[in-house]
């Protein structure tokens, strides 16, 4: 996609867990519990709680089995202990629930949200001053993405805090990705999606989004033929690739611009 096709984006959605929320500390906790086993237990866990969300809403979209995310996430973290052979018990599932309802943002997260709300863009911001808008679109159910917000300081940074339980179906659906055009009121390709999950990015791509893949870990493009409008390993490379994207001159994302640089395929 050529640059002409995404000027002056009007807003911009981040996915929560592993782009926004660092899951690290569950895999601390994880390996103080199960030591030699923790990274082991935390990627099984993520693997299985994306299947399962995913399962329960390509078997049915019209949301019948859909259940919250927080019921998933133990459901996956249950099995992952048991596949595993690792003796979870009540007060350890508690701890580790707890670790993830409570997640820290990544440390380029809040320095980047306050950024971005001085960019002016193609007026999503709720002031009607043509600040870009800024939301979360995720497959955590409400009151979960509420907890982690606020335990992540990021309270009052967006405009939106978009839950799928709105429409009881999980990402990739299209009806999960339409929360966010909905509450913009905007095209998918006026408003930049990033996630750090190569599937939700591509799922995203397909929905029309223009997407930006914040590959925090440096791992392979998904097999999906779909690529990202842009790719970067830090929120310093989604503000150079917003600012290059923003037909405003006057805007304080100049500086980035001109310091930061970014892949656009
Ligand atoms: C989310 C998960 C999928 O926040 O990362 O939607």
């Amino acid at each position: 996609m050529s640059a002409t096709t995404t000027l002056s984006p009007k807003a911009v959605i981040f996915d929560a867990y592993g782009t926004l929320f660092d899951v690290h500390s569950v895999v601390a906790a994880a390996e103080q519990m199960f030591p030699g086993h923790g990274d082991a237990l935390s990627q099984l866990w993520r693997q299985k709680q994306i299947e399962y969300a995913q399962l329960r809403t390509a078997s049915d979209p019209a949301g019948a089995r859909y259940q919250p995310f927080w019921n998933i996430t133990l459901d996956a973290l249950r099995f992952a202990a048991r596949k595993l052979g690792l003796p979870l018990n009540a007060a350890g599932e508690k701890r580790l629930m707890d670790e993830y309802a409570c997640l820290s943002a990544f440390p380029d997260v809040l320095p980047a949200l306050r950024q971005l709300r001085t960019i002016r863009g193609g007026s999503g911001g709720t002031s009607g001053d043509a600040r870009i808008g800024l939301a979360i679109l995720s497959n955590g159910n409400p009151q979960m993405l509420d907890i982690a917000v606020k335990s992540a300081g990021m309270s009052g940074m967006f405009d939106h805090v978009l839950s799928v339980d709105a429409v009881r179906a999980f990402k990739p659906a299209p009806a999960s990705y339409a929360l966010g055009t909905g509450a913009f009121g905007a095209a998918p390709r006026e408003i930049v999606f990033v996630s750090s999950n190569g599937w939700d990015a591509c799922g995203a791509n397909w929905f029309g989004y223009t997407v930006f893949w914040l590959n925090r870990q440096g791992v392979p493009a998904e097999e999906l033929g779909v690529t990202a409008h842009g790719t970067g390993r830090s929120m310093s490379d989604l503000i150079a690739f917003i600012a290059n994207h923003i037909d405003n001159h006057t805007s304080p994302a100049k500086t980035a611009r001109k310091a930061g640089k970014h892949e656009h395929r």
